[in-house]
Formats: C-alpha cells, structure tokens, sequence
C-alpha cells in the first residue's frame, strides 16, 4: 500500500549497508566468490554458467548476460515482484530497522503496528469465516458453492468461507481474540448502526483477497441468490485499496516464470480457472483496471492475456485495459470468448482443452476487429473511415513484419492498396523510430546513442568511472567536468558524491540506462598497484585531447566562412590549440 513521502537517503544508505547485498542475493542464489567479487547462475535469464556477478564493495549485482543490474533493494523488487517500497521495507525487517519518517510527504495516518492490527484481525476473520462454511447450519452457502462447481480442495486454496448464522458473529469473535471495536470498524470487517455493533457481510460466500505477502487485505461476499449487490467488497481501509491490489496476487506470486498472465474480471473466474488447472491467474477487483495494477502485474510475467466477459461492457473494459497496458509498455493480448460468455462459464463448458485452444489475439488485431462495429463497410465512406481508424492503431505497430499482416488484411477489408495504407499510417516515420527496450526479462540492449563521443574517449571515461568505483582515484585529480558524454559526467557527479554504485543504479527508472550504467560500473578498471595513477592521468589526457580536437574543428568551420584579418587570428588560434594538443599528448 502506498505512503506519502520518500524514505530518506541516509537510510537507505544504511539498509543498503547492513541488508549487505551478498547475504540478500545468497538467499536467492548459489554465489561462489572468485576475484574479489562473487559469481552465480543468473536469475533472471535462464543460463547454465554463470555471469551472474555481486560486487558487495560496490553493492551492485549485474548479469553479463541479460544486463540486469543494480543495487539490493532492486534485486529484491525483482525476485519478489515488489515495488521499490515494500522491498525497502522487507529487506528492513529482515535487518531489523525501523521504518523512517518519510521525507516530503505527510506522515502515514495509520502507523505500521496499527496496520499490523488490522491485518491480524482480517487474517483470523478469514479463518473464522473458512470455519463457518463447514457449519451445518450454514450448509446453503457450502451447497451454492458446490452448486457452482468449486470443490473442496479449491476452496481451501483460495480459503473461502461462509458468514456465521448470527448478524454479528464474526464481530464477537474478533471481539472474543482482544481486537477493538474500532480496529474492526476500521478493517471494515464491522459496521457500527445505531449505535449497535454487526458484521459488514452477512449471508455470503465469502473471498478473501490476499496480497503477495499473504496480508488479508479485505473481502468479496457473494449473495447467495439474486440479493443486490450481488458482491459486496471491502471498502478502502488502511490496509486495503482495491485500485492497487488485484485478487488471487498470492498464488500469482508462488508462480515463477510464468510465460502470460491471464486478467479476468470476476472472482469466479479465478476460482473456476484455477480449479481447472490454469496458472499465473487473477482479477481485478471489480473497477477498471489501474495504472498501478498493470505495474504489478507486468512483474510476474512478460505478458498479460486480457480475458474479460464476452459481452458488451467486457469488450469495452478490454479496450481501456489495452490502453492503461500500452502506457505502462506492457505487451498484452486478448482471448476473447464466444456468446457473451465469461471465463468461469466457458472453461466449465468447454474444460481445459478448450481453454488452451483459444488463441490470443494481438492488441491491434483486437482493436481493428472492435472498430469494425463502429463503421459500415458496405459503404465507401464507412470503410475510409475505418481504415482511417485502424491506422492510427498501425502506426503504433513496431515490428514491419507485425504490420505487413496487419496492412494485409486492411486492404482486404477496405479495398485500399498496400501504398495508400501505409502512406495513411505514416509507415516511412515510424520505422525509422529507434525501436524501444518494451518488454522485461528482454535482454537490455547496451548500444549507445550517439553522444558524439567516439570509441576512444568513450573507454577513457568508462575507465575513470571504474577507477572512482574502485575508490582508486586520488581526491582532487579528476572532476564531473572532465567528462564529456552527459550520461557519464552524471554518474562521475554522483560517485565523486560518495554514492555506492548500488545507490545509483537504484536511483534509474529507465531499464536500459540502468543496464548500460550497471555494465560500467560492474567491470574492473584493470588497474593493479600502482597503476592507478598512471591510469588515472592516462584517461584525463585522452579527455584533454579530445576536448581540444573539438574545439579545433569548431574553428576550422568558422575560418572557412572567414578572410583576411579574422582568418588569421583564427588559424593563429587554431595553432596554439594544436601546440597544447601536443603537450597535452606527452606525459608528465
Ligand atoms: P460479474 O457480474 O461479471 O460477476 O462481475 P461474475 O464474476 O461473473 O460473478 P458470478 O459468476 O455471477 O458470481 C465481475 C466482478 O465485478 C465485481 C466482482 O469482483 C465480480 O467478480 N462486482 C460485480 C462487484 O464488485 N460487485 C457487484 O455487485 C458485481
Ligand atoms: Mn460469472
């Protein structure tokens, strides 16, 4: 759940310190040391020697492989699928630190013991209701249950349950285990009525949500019949906002490389599902689907099968899925079921053969097949307007290939050439884009833009980098400003600041300036005893050098639009520069 405010970086500094990368990565992954660093099997790229490697002077991680890289709380994020915030806060639990006040945001209203509360009242509220449903008196939720064909073992998985007989028994039981009034009111297991205390749900099936950690957040109770609402949710607590969460988060996470997971709109849906045999699935929790849950969801897997309800609102909350997948750059598809059903009908009427014979359609191909209900393609105009339509979809299309059977079955349906079409989708702009790093667990690509900066100065500056990591550089001898490329003087800055590399990867959102970052400052600058000096001097003169042949061909360019006394001075110049070039070439 989120919090106002940033932790601030003196403690982080020191979670990063005492959590000790090695020991987090050790946890995860076989490291055997060898030359001052340590070596494993890459976690995130399936590979069979390894060049996975931990730097714990450094406090950095990086695959030489994939290019993953960064400090220990980003390992974490990854291994765990958490967001930068609760991996902070799991790697401080496990060191024992206490949580900060946060920096540039209000405090949060409820402190983590009140929290911690409320979770443990909602833990053995779900216990309690899981009891209930063996009751005899409560057998018609039990039956309505079975009647929808969920077993026995499948509601042990989820832990479903049933509400007590009494209008406020599961109240007085949590009232019977010492929780208060308000923490229940508070948790929303509760509800306060004239001055009265009674149970929020009452003659349900009950669904509790439970996050990645295994925190019960809340709940979902189905009526039993045709009652209104026909599920009755957990509002926002404390500990529960339905807008970041999705249902069933606790067996996607027990999931490990999972391939696609499958989005559906119901809780029963997940449950019939699962039930069946399909993995990597779950819900949103009856709203549309939020930016912040397709960040979640794109940590479990590299890509999300949208599988909402075959009828009309299903296929409108599909497109708007799409949307919220392309701003968060996660590669999505539909499977789209027939008559209107939704997954729970379909996979009990067709069983898992069935299920796994759909196939995904592609985003765009989904849309242009949605466009079509909104023009008339036996008119002229109606399929001018939908090509226009479907190619401001095409225009988002990277791959030529993807779009050429894209464009192939827009003539067909438009009747338009292959050259209009494209010239329409703007084809000739879109393919000279620079193609971006989209997906994750995608290798990151290292190559460079191009700075200006050609290959000999770029290994100075990578060599200095490494140098300032290794803390070999003498105090003084080298400044932010010695560096040319941008990127580079940036990190120089921050690790002539006393950043740990560690710290200054974390701080990277953009994946692939992490890996690029990550490849330099993991690599040793080579340098042995003494060497470091020389080395040192050796990348600063080449930087000298480099500036001044710049500086050269600025005045070359100006003396040739010159004459007369201005050329002069500037070959006077030009000159001087070429004698200091030389200078600066000799060593001391
Ligand atoms: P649906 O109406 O499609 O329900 O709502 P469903 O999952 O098919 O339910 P069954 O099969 O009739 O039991 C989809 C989801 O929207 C939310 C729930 O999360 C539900 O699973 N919803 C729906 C609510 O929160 N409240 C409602 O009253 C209805
Ligand atoms: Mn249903």
């Amino acid at each position: 759940m989120a919090l106002a405010g940033r932790f601030p970086q003196a403690w982080l500094d020191e979670l990063r310190d005492r959590a000790d990368i090695v020991q987090v990565v050790s946890r995860y992954v076989q490291l055997t040391p060898k030359g001052g660093r340590y070596w494993g099997l890459c976690p995130f790229h399936g590979e069979k020697t390894a060049s996975f490697s931990v730097n714990p002077q450094r406090q950095m991680y990086y695959c030489f492989g994939c290019h993953a890289g960064g400090s220990a709380i980003n390992f974490v994020m990854e291994m765990e699928h958490l967001e930068f915030r609760d991996a902070v806060k799991l790697l401080a639990e496990q060191v024992h630190m206490d949580l900060p006040e946060m920096v540039g945001g209000r405090e949060d209203v409820v402190s983590r013991s009140e929290k911690e509360r409320l979770y443990e009242a909602n833990r053995q509220c779900a216990r309690f209701f899981h009891s209930q449903l063996w009751k005899p008196e409560n057998a018609q939720v039990l039956d309505y249950l079975h009647g929808r064909g969920v077993d026995d073992p499948t509601i042990r998985v989820f832990g479903l349950g049933s509400t007590p007989a009494r209008s406020d028994g599961a109240t007085r039981e949590l009232l019977s285990q010492g929780f208060t009034e308000d923490e229940l009111v508070s948790a929303g297991i509760s509800v306060r009525r004239e001055g009265r205390i009674y149970d929020m749900f009452r003659q349900r099936a009950i669904f509790p949500i439970i996050d990645a950690q295994g925190h019960v957040l809340g709940f979902g109770g189905r009526s039993l019949g045709d009652a209104k609402p026909k599920y009755l949710n957990t509002g926002d607590t404390p500990v529960f906002n339905k807008r970041l969460g999705v249902f069933a988060a606790n067996l996607l996470k027990k999931q490990r490389g999972l391939r696609r997971v499958i989005l559906v709109e119901g809780y029963m849906d997940v449950v019939a599902l699962v039930q069946c045999g399909v993995v990597g699935v779950c819900a949103t929790l009856g709203t549309a689907l939020t930016l912040e849950q397709a960040r979640l969801l794109k940590r479990y897997a590299p890509e999300i099968w949208v599988s909402y309800d075959g009828d009309a609102a299903g296929q409108h909350a599909i497109l708007r899925a799409l949307d919220i997948f392309d701003q968060e750059g996660v590669r999505a598809r539909v499977l789209d079921f027939p008559d209107g059903m939704d997954p729970d009908e379909f996979i009990r009427a067709k069983g898992l053969s069935g299920f796994e014979a759909l196939e995904p359609m592609d985003a765009t191909t989904y849309r242009m097949k949605q466009e079509m209900n909104n023009f008339d393609l036996s008119t002229q105009e109606g399929r001018t307007a939908y090509a226009i339509a479907c190619s401001k979809h095409l225009a988002k299309v990277r791959e030529p290939v993807e779009l050429e059977n894209h464009v192939k079955r827009l003539m067909v349906a438009t009747g338009f050439t292959r050259e209009v079409l494209l010239a329409q989708i703007g084809r000739t702009e879109m393919i000279e884009k620079e193609r971006q790093p989209m997906y994750r667990h995608a290798a990151r690509p290292l190559e460079e833009k191009n700075e200006g900066v050609d290959t000999e100065t770029a290994a100075a500056e990578k060599r200095l980098l490494q140098l300032l990591s290794e803390g070999r550089v003498e105090a003084g001898t080298v400044t932010a400003d010695d560096f040319i490329s941008p990127e580079r003087r940036a990190l120089a800055e921050k690790l002539l600041g006393g950043m740990t590399p560690g710290a200054i990867l974390e701080e990277m959102t953009d994946e692939t300036q992490r890996a690029r970052a990550a490849s330099v400052l993991m690599q040793d600058s080579g340098a042995r005893g003494e060497e470091d000096l020389r080395m040192t001097g050796d990348c600063l003169r080449i930087l000298h050098k480099k500036r001044i042949d710049e500086r050269i061909a600025a005045l070359q360019q100006e003396m040739a639009q010159q004459r007369g006394e201005d050329k002069r001075s500037t070959l006077l110049k030009i000159q001087e520069l070429m004698k200091e070039r030389q200078t600066a070439g000799r060593k001391e």
